[in-house]
């Protein structure tokens, strides 16, 4: 894994991939990525306009590419049953799914089904997805589904007794608590998958600090301003930072029930390595919690 970059990716021909976010830094250098290499791979973006464009940036440099956009919007669980059903009436057999789109630091906003925002689009609309595409996936060649976190899972914890931040919000710790419920739902699925014997890799990844839309989409004044500075002189590049979640999705040496980051300072830039979550993310109990309130939230119950 010494200094893994995208040159290490096989061939992925004949292999479907599905990358939500896909129109922008991380989603998309990992959908640039796993085109360039022979993936067919769908772009799970909110908007059409944004997935055309960058279906436009991708095929300029690989003319052949096979990209397409297809709509969905995480944070609206009806869009996110209509893009599955999409998906199964289409016949697709899904070989990975790259849960990777994410919002942060926005104002305390709900979604149509009343869920906040982050906590919907980051965890909840992905376990919806996951759970809905699973029969398509656990028939997949090599199968996988990658799970995008943050260092900043670190700090999180499930605010269970107020989940929707009605009595108490705060942009930062409401990113923390779905990145942290990323790498809950992450491990909880490997164990699932392995005490059921199906043969899906539930992998975790983070990017470090990479510059991208992130930090200008989701904070807003000073903070905002900030991360613009951070951008420039601290973060590593879009490339750099989708490295984990490739090797995650791709490498034969990725394992499910692990998580892959940065190996450099703070894991904030660098090649990817094996890196540990927090001890509090690896409560079984919790875990479980976790999953039956997203049941119960979603509507998704899962058939393992
Ligand atoms: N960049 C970092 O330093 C960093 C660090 C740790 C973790 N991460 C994680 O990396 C992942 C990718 O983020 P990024 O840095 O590449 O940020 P980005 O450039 O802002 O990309 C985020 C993507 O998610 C999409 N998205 C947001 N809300 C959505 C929704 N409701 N439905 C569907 N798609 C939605 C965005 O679509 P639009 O373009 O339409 O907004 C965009 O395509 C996130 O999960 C983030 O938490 C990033």
């Amino acid at each position: 894994m010494d200094r893994w970059t995208a040159d290490r990716i096989g061939d992925q021909s004949g292999r479907t991939f599905i990358v939500t976010g896909a129109n922008s830094g991380l989603g998309f250098e990992t959908a640039r990525q796993l085109a360039a290499h022979g993936g067919r791979v769908l772009l799970a973006v909110r908007s059409q306009a944004k997935g055309r464009d960058a279906v436009a940036r991708i095929t300029a440099g690989q003319p052949d590419a096979a990209v397409e956009v297809r709509a969905l919007d995480l944070a609206d669980l009806d869009s996110v049953r209509a893009f599955a059903a999409a998906i199964l009436a289409d016949g697709i057999a899904v070989d990975v799914l790259v849960n990777n789109a994410g919002v942060m630091f926005p104002p305390r906003r709900l979604t149509p089904q009343g869920s906040e925002s982050q906590f919907a689009t980051n965890h909840l609309g992905h376990f919806a997805l996951t759970g809905l595409l699973f029969e398509a996936i656990r028939r997949g060649q090599d199968p996988r589904v990658v799970t995008v976190s943050s260092g900043e899972h670190r700090g999180g914890s499930i605010h269970f007794d107020d989940l929707t931040g009605q009595r108490s919000y705060s942009p930062r710790a409401f990113y923390q608590q779905s990145k942290f419920a990323n790498v809950l739902f992450g491990l909880e699925l490997d164990r699932r998958v392995r005490a059921a014997g199906i043969g899906v890799r539930s992998v975790l990844a983070h990017p470090g600090y990479s510059a991208t839309n992130l930090q200008s989409s989701g904070p807003t004044g000073l903070g905002r301003q900030l991360m613009k500075v951070g951008n420039r002189l601290v973060a590593q590049s879009a490339g750099m930072g989708a490295l984990p979640q490739l090797y995650a999705a791709v490498d034969p040496g990725a394992q499910g029930g692990r998580f892959y980051g940065p190996s450099g300072f703070l894991e904030l830039r660098g090649y990817p390595v094996e890196v540990q979550p927090v001890a509090a993310a690896r409560n079984e109990e919790t875990a479980r919690h976790l999953w039956e309130v997203s049941e119960q939230l979603t509507g998704v119950t899962w058939k393992l």
